[in-house]
């Protein structure tokens, strides 16, 4: 019996699956897509900025009041999420740091990018899957982009260099002219495009300076110059453009009285821990020795009035952070503003994100126009976690298994793109056969039905 229904399972599977490396419909009628990431764009940060650029984008396109990130707000595990649609404890990319507790390494950032291990671990982010479904795609210093995943790289890809200047406008505008080229000449369908501004200037002197509001009046230059492009590319009918971020930024308090301070918390000690990652703005995870979680556990939970402690199994359900092997067995958080010492005391950050992600300071931005997107739409908030099936379906391509719904961002598209103009076999959202492939309808209904009944019979 058991037998049976994998068969019919698999036969289903068969039947419902594009064949391997054809399009799932014709090409000519799905239109390119560029992603484009500027890092910490805090959702507000348009309010006291002139953006000409930004601003015309939402009356010719959709935009959202704010985008809620997933947490931890982090530049890596938010951006790979709005690549695989998956909250950070069913992706993997817990952290911007890869770490190991056995053997106690850890890697910054940017070595991180290039660790394969690190992103690799089970999800398949969207370029992988666009490609077998017969799609080109590519990413230009997008987090994630630069490694290969189940064996596959992504057609065309650029990683910064170690010692990257993320501020340089001129080399902005040769990024966009280089991905200008992979869109017309090279062909390519999806494009990610990152930079990593506001981010650096907001962390730099924080969010509330002159230089950040500087730094976004650069940044709307860069979208003014990015949509001239689109234009004389003569890509402006066949392209979405999606502008959005990872997180926001708020103001560190640096000289707070009551800074939280590892190195001063009365009965703790460094020699029951294992493995820490502190120092990492307002995240820390700790590995206590064998046989010291309780007692470490009970030290820390009340040791700081800023400072959220929590056993694994305990960390907020709402987060979707903790429920992964990756995640050591206590983890924290602190307040807003409040970041977290361990050793030493050193701070040069003015601003800092990572807190929690219903903190307003942590929501960012999304923008989006385009052949298939309505104009002049604003939306209200949603979580990050739902724009893969939005790029799935703009691609129409099939998703791979995630935690986001189709039918959250559906009402930001047209009429005609949302009534199958664009034909994605997505079975989450669509009922009924109209959309089922090739003309099997009974008989796929007929191999569910007998896959369902045999399934139960086990
Ligand atoms: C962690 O380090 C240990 C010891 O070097 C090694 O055996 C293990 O494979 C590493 N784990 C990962 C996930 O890299
Ligand atoms: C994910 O990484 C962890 C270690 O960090 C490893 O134990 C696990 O096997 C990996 N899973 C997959 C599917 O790669
Ligand atoms: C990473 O990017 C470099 C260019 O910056 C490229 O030559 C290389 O092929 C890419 N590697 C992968 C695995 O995508
Ligand atoms: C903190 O104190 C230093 C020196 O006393 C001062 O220069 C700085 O402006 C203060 N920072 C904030 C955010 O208040
Ligand atoms: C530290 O430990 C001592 C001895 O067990 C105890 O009396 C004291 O209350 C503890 N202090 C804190 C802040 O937990
Ligand atoms: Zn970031």
């Amino acid at each position: 019996m058991r037998r049976l229904a994998v068969l019919l399972t698999l036969s289903l599977a068969a039947l419902l699956a594009p064949a391997a490396g054809v399009p799932v419909h014709q090409q000519g009628s799905r239109n390119k897509l560029l992603l484009v990431s500027f890092d910490g764009f805090r959702w507000d940060y348009d309010k006291d900025v002139d953006t000409p650029n930004l601003d015309a984008m939402a009356v010719e396109g959709v935009k959202a009041r704010y985008m809620t990130p997933a947490f931890v707000t982090m530049t890596s595990p938010c951006h790979f999420t709005l690549v695989t649609g998956k909250y950070i404890e069913n992706h993997g990319v817990v952290h911007n740091m890869y770490y190991n507790t056995s053997n106690k390494v850890k890697l910054p950032y940017h070595a991180t990018l290039g660790i394969q291990r690190w992103w690799d671990n089970g999800s398949v982010p969207i370029w992988i899957t666009a490609q077998r479904q017969g799609l080109k795609t590519g990413s230009f210093f997008y987090p994630g982009g630069n490694v290969t995943y189940q064996g596959a790289t992504v057609t065309l890809s650029r990683k910064e260099g170690p010692l990257h200047n993320y501020k340089d406008e001129e080399e902005w505008r040769a990024n966009i002219d280089t991905v200008m080229r992979w869109l017309t000449e090279e062909g390519l369908d999806l494009v990610t495009l990152y930079f990593g501004e506001p981010d650096s200037t907001g962390h730099k002197f924080g969010p509330e300076s002159q230089e950040r509001k500087d730094m976004v009046m650069q940044v709307d230059r860069t979208v003014g110059y990015l949509r001239d492009s689109i234009r004389h590319s003569g890509l402006k009918s066949s392209l979405n453009l999606i502008i959005t971020s990872d997180h926001g930024m708020t103001t560190v308090h640096k000289n707070a009285s009551d800074l939280v301070e590892f190195h001063k918390f009365s009965n703790f000690s460094f020699k029951d821990i294992e493995f820490e990652l502190l120092d990492y703005g307002p995240n820390g995870m700790l590995l206590p020795k064998e046989g010291k979680l309780e007692k470490v556990y009970e030290v820390l939970k009340d040791a700081h009035p800023k400072l959220h402690v929590y056993k694994k199994e305990s960390f907020p359900k709402s987060f979707h952070y903790a429920n992964n092997p990756r995640v050591t067995p206590l983890l924290m958080y602190s307040e807003p503003g409040y970041v977290i010492h361990g050793r030493l005391s050193v701070q040069f950050n003015n601003g800092e994100h990572g807190f929690d992600n219903e903190v307003m300071d942590m929501k960012t931005i999304f923008r989006a126009v385009g052949p298939d997107f309505r104009k002049g739409l604003e939306v209200e908030p949603f979580e990050s976690v739902h724009v893969y099936e939005l790029l799935c379906k703009l691609l129409g391509i099939v998703p791979e298994a995630n935690d986001g719904h189709l039918s959250t961002l559906l009402p930001m598209l047209t009429c005609e793109a949302d009534s199958g103009g664009l034909s994605t076999p997505s079975a989450t959202t669509y009922s009924g056969s109209a959309l089922l492939p090739g003309g099997h309808p009974l008989l796929i209904m007929g191999l569910l039905v007998a896959a369902v009944l045999l399934d139960k019979v086990k």
